[in-house]
């Protein structure tokens, strides 16, 4: 948690507001303060040789299973979540899984990271890529390869572009991030749709693209990640 908010006038003022000088404050009404932002963590790497990583890795939810292993000083992780503990419940991320995802031996956990390396005929690295954001990593990750393969965008600009969400339950709700021409908004409420914007940033891509002068790459604005070259 950054310090800086920790300690910031507005946010020490607000909470304040929540404490009552002249009898007990309980509990509820002085509430949580900041959130802790969400901590999957994707990086792509490609080295001279043209090697390459693209590695999506979490402790799920916030604190993971809030086990740290004695001695070792890291928390293990609560990815079992993403099998379906109670068909027809959704998981912290709202998606609902059946039978098929229970947690049992032969049955197929329901995660989104996904990532992705596209090779060219030669079977060489032409693309890495992946992103955090739970649910949102898949609709990430294709949105940014439909960016640079469709619509031929540059590699900033297509981790940079608006990009919506929707993950089947419930079947009316579109979310998104960034800015949609309205119009494009407006349409699919005459469809039937509630479209918001998504509550977190939609993913955080790191992307990598081959060119025909070497690499290319680029973070996504939304999150906190850069590029490094290393020498
Ligand atoms: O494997 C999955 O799909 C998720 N458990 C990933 C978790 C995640 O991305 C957390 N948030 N950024």
């Amino acid at each position: 948690m950054p310090i800086a908010r920790l300690v910031d006038p507005t946010y020490i003022r607000q909470r304040a507001a929540g404490v009552n000088p002249n009898a007990i404050s309980l509990a509820p009404s002085v509430g949580p303060g900041l959130a802790e932002p969400r901590h999957t963590t994707h990086y792509s790497i490609v080295d001279r040789w043209g090697n390459a990583v693209a590695n999506t890795y979490t402790l799920n939810s916030d604190f993971g299973s809030g086990v740290v292993v004695p001695g070792a000083g890291f928390l293990l992780n609560n990815e079992m979540d993403d099998f379906s503990a109670k068909a027809g419940v959704p998981n912290v991320y709202g998606l609902l899984g059946g039978d098929a995802n229970a947690i049992q031996p032969g049955k197929r956990m329901l995660s989104s990271m996904s990532p992705t390396m596209l090779l060219d005929r030669d079977g060489k690295v032409a693309l890495v890529v992946g992103s955090m954001g739970g649910s949102t990593i898949i609709t990430g990750v294709f949105q940014v390869l439909v960016d640079v393969v469709d619509f031929r965008l540059t590699t900033q600009q297509s981790v940079s572009e608006p990009r919506f969400h929707h993950q089947g339950v419930p079947a009316n709700l579109i979310t998104y991030d960034g800015a949609f021409p309205p119009a494009t908004l407006a349409a699919l409420r005459q469809r039937g749709y509630t479209v918001e914007p998504h509550e977190w940033p939609l993913g955080d891509v790191q992307l990598i693209v081959r060119t025909p002068t070497g690499w290319d790459a680029a973070s996504d604005p939304r999150g906190r990640g850069e590029v490094r070259r290393l020498p």
